[in-house]
């Protein structure tokens, strides 16, 4: 079942009912200032820090769900009141619509011949949401509404908002000044920030404090205010500030008024905090209200907005017959790249901005998906986590984007973590050719005292995985590798203690033979770095330690039909067919034969079998299988969700797309199609009553076979899927992806789609390619209509246009 559909024109997704099966939520935002919109407006917004900075009051897992956002009431002549949005007050609408777009969210309601238009963006540059109200009499006889606004502030830290309400219940304080309602708890200590909410346009209203706007034994859906039809120019004190404003609109037939509100962010100097004793200076709100008080600037930000993703979705652009893949390639799976470059994973439904900060090897896997579209914020992303990196190569495993200082509550341990980081230099350099950044000189534990060039802090990464093997000549796997949930060395007994932190025995027998499938596939991208600056030698020693690894998975990571998973730290096997519970894992059979392991053997294919008759489902590709149906201590916590969720034979969408490249790695495009299709939500859109998150955006897990709920996703938007399948469709089935030398044209993706072209704007270049396609898997390209040997078309001048052809 469907609750929408795609605009594609538009790069838009239109629901068109309110009732979807969770809140379908869009980002705002572009670079310091974000929001979280639902369908129904509910959301909050945030200046640079989900935590710290947090402006509006969310309520996570309340009931009913989705509670706090931007919301408008309209009051009828009779005393009706409704909501464009539908919630909180829930009157029937006669139509509903909400078009998430790229960083807008217009929201439509019409009941009883009125229309109300809610259109909300953050401005480029700006600090601030932007919502312009339009509303528009339909009927024929005059109308006189009342239109009432509602956002709650949240008092700038978001964890102590939801606890501290001993002190919370006492601080509020706000400034009303005509038609603008600033909110200033704190300020008059050690804060410099401030917030308002203004509307271009007289108010007939205000209210700033909840219990006057609300009633104390009410909810928003019946704001005592708004049933009275008057707000009560309540100033807060203490409790619960809000800003409230009322409007008389006055309509005749026909006729449309549109206002302007802008919720904003200000930072004052802090010797410049004052206009005088106990009153803000304003200024700086000023210039930011002046800058939106007409329609026409209001317009001419979104155009700029518009202009912006053009250009960024213009980098890589597919043209197929098939449209679901167009809308998934050229507009979502991008969107959602940058969304997740903006937020790591800190602010969504699921993550409450309160707890993780920036994870050093989802940092790096995210960048995968971003590095073609803002190079240059991808090289200042990967500074900032170089310089979370430990000298002896391991790194904190998450640091605060804030501070940029490691967390030291996770700490280190997490024994991948140091091989992703040379994967994102490496898919920058591939881009931009900046071969400078090698040199770039990068503090360590971010002491600047101990800087180092940051090809240093790559060889650290690959010798930090040599300084830790195992019996089997295996990499340790510490804490847990890309599986967080695969706690080897932890032995977690008692509730409450962390799965991943507690009791870590400093083992040093448990191996991972999937950091050992990265350091097969990610090494020799090492080597290469090595060669091309200038280190041959040591190149070549590289590429014997990667040569000695690939022996020690043949001999000691081959389970018979696919590769083990780890040792634990026993000594015994994990994911094989001599344990009972969880024999076959899906992570070391897409990082192994995506490095090429027993590819020549004939085992890689085997392994690939094995995925697809044990993990396969209508769905997608679970993690495990069998799935643990019960606790075992010396796994940690992936034995602790039920079966079917998570780690516990979840599909784990991140990691679906390792095996589609893996698929193409022996030549089965076919296949990797296939799962491909399984997963990419555009596909889903049929079954969103099954699926239930949005069918625009992957989602990090969907219920496995053995779930109760097979086939329903969660936590969707953050996740390493978005960069990881992108790479997968981009790179590797269309085939089209940087390399040191230009760019490799190389599709494998079967024979469904027979005919179709990519644009690749990359070094200043354009190449337009077209691809016959017969589902083969070695290309024969013409460049400028003369046949070229391989599969790399040379970089080209900057401003150049190259056509190149590919038969496949
Ligand atoms: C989450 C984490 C990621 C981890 C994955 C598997 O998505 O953000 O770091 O690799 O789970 O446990
Ligand atoms: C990852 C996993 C999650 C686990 C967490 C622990 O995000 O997906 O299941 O609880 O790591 O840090």
């Amino acid at each position: 079942m469907r609750f929408g559909h795609f605009d594609d024109a538009n790069r838009e997704y239109v629901i068109t009912t309110p009732k979807t099966p969770y809140p379908w939520i869009n980002y705002l935002g572009t670079e310091r200032f974000f929001s979280l919109i639902s369908h129904q407006a509910g959301g909050y917004c945030f200046y640079r820090d989900a935590r710290l900075r947090r402006l509006t009051r969310y309520r996570y897992n309340n009931t009913p769900t989705d509670a706090g956002g931007r919301i408008f009431y309209i009051r009828e002549e009779n005393g009706e009141y409704w909501c464009p949005s539908f919630m909180p007050v829930k009157k029937k609408l006669d139509r509903f619509e909400c078009r998430h777009g790229l960083g807008t969210t217009k929201i439509t309601g019409e009941r009883g011949g009125v229309r109300a238009e809610l259109l909300f963006f953050v401005p480029l540059g700006q600090t601030a949401e932007v919502h312009r109200v339009r509303l528009t009499n339909l009927g024929d006889r005059p109308r006189r509404l009342k239109l009432f606004s509602y956002v709650e502030w949240c008092l700038w830290n978001a964890h102590d908002d939801t606890t501290n309400f001993q002190r919370n219940f006492s601080t509020g304080e706000v400034e009303i000044d005509g038609s603008t309602l600033y909110h200033k708890t704190e300020y008059r200590e050690r804060r410099n920030h401030y917030a308002f909410y203004h509307v271009n346009e007289k108010v007939s209203g205000f209210d700033t404090d909840r219990e006057s706007f609300l009633g104390l034994y009410n909810g928003a859906h019946e704001p005592d205010a708004v049933a009275r039809g008057e707000s009560k120019n309540s100033v807060a004190s203490g409790w619960a500030p809000i800003a409230s404003h009322s409007l008389d609109v006055e309509l005749a037939p026909g006729e449309s008024k549109t206002f302007v509100f802008v919720l904003g962010y200000v930072e004052n100097p802090p010797d410049a905090k004052w206009e005088k004793p106990g009153i803000i200076d304003k200024r700086r709100a000023r210039e930011l209200i002046s800058a939106f008080a007409t329609p026409e600037q209001v317009n001419q930000a979104l155009d700029a907005l518009r202009r912006y993703w053009d250009g960024l979705l213009g980098v890589y652009r597919l043209d197929s017959p098939d449209e679901k893949l167009n809308r998934m390639v050229n507009v979502w799976n991008q969107y959602q790249c940058m969304v997740t470059f903006n937020m790591s994973r800190s602010a969504s439904y699921f993550e409450t901005g309160i707890g993780r900060g920036m994870g050093f090897r989802d940092s790096n896997q995210d960048l995968l998906g971003f590095v073609h579209m803002v190079p240059e914020r991808a090289r200042e992303r990967i500074l900032d986590i170089a310089a979370t990196q430990f000298p002896d190569g391991s790194a904190y495993h998450q640091y605060q984007p804030l501070t940029k200082r490691g967390n030291n509550e996770v700490g280190s341990g997490f024994n991948d973590d140091p091989l992703w980081l040379i994967l994102g230099v490496a898919a920058y350099l591939k881009e931009s050719g900046d071969w400078a950044f090698l040199n770039e000189s990068v503090p360590f534990d971010n002491d600047p005292k101990r800087a180092a060039p940051l090809l240093e802090h790559l060889r650290r990464s690959f010798h930090h995985v040599l300084e830790n093997l195992g019996p089997h000549g295996l990499p340790l796997i510490g804490r847990a590798d890309w599986n967080d949930c695969l706690n080897l060395n932890c032995f977690s007994e008692t509730p409450d203690e962390s799965f991943q932190t507690t009791g870590n025995r400093e083992g040093r027998t448990a191996e991972s033979i999937f950091i050992a499938g990265m350091f097969v596939a990610i090494g020799p991208e090492y080597a290469e770095l090595l060669e091309r600056s200038g280190h041959a030698a040591e190149a070549a020693e590289a590429r014997k330690h990667v040569a000695r690894m690939e022996r020690a998975v043949l001999e000691h990571g081959w389970d018979g039909e696919w590769f083990l998973r780890a040792y634990d730290f026993f000594g015994n096997k994990v994911g094989s067919r001599d344990n009972a519970e969880a024999q076959i894992f899906i992570e070391p059979q897409g990082y192994c034969v995506m490095a090429g392991i027993g590819v020549k053997e004939g085992l890689a294919q085997r392994a690939l079998d094995a995925v697809k008759e044990r993990l396969d489902t209508r769905y997608g590709i679970v993690l495990n299988n069998p799935p643990f149906t019960r606790y075992h201590v010396e796994l940690g916590e992936i034995s602790s969700y039920p079966p079917g969720y998570k780690e516990n034979a979840g599909i784990f969408c991140h990691n679906n797309p390792w095996i589609m490249i893996a698929e193409t790695v022996v030549g089965r495009g076919d296949r990797a199609f296939e799962y491909y299709k399984k997963i990419a939500p555009a596909y889903l859109e049929e079954i969103s009553e099954i699926h239930r998150t949005e069918p625009y955006v992957y989602a990090q897990m969907i219920a496995g076979k053995d779930a109760v709920r097979h086939g329903e996703a969660k936590n969707s938007w953050l996740t390493g899927t978005a960069a990881w399948n992108f790479v997968a469709i981009a790179h590797h089935l269309l085939g089209v992806r940087p390399e040191y030398d230009g760019l490799r044209v190389s599709p494998c993706l079967g024979k469904e789609l027979s005919e179709f072209s990519v644009t690749r704007r990359c070094r200043g270049a354009t190449y337009r390619i077209r691809v016959t396609n017969r589902g083969g898997s070695t290309p024969r390209l013409k460049v400028g209509g003369k046949p070229i040997e391989g599969a790399i078309v040379p970089w080209a001048a900057a401003g150049q246009t190259v056509d190149v052809e590919c038969e496949v």
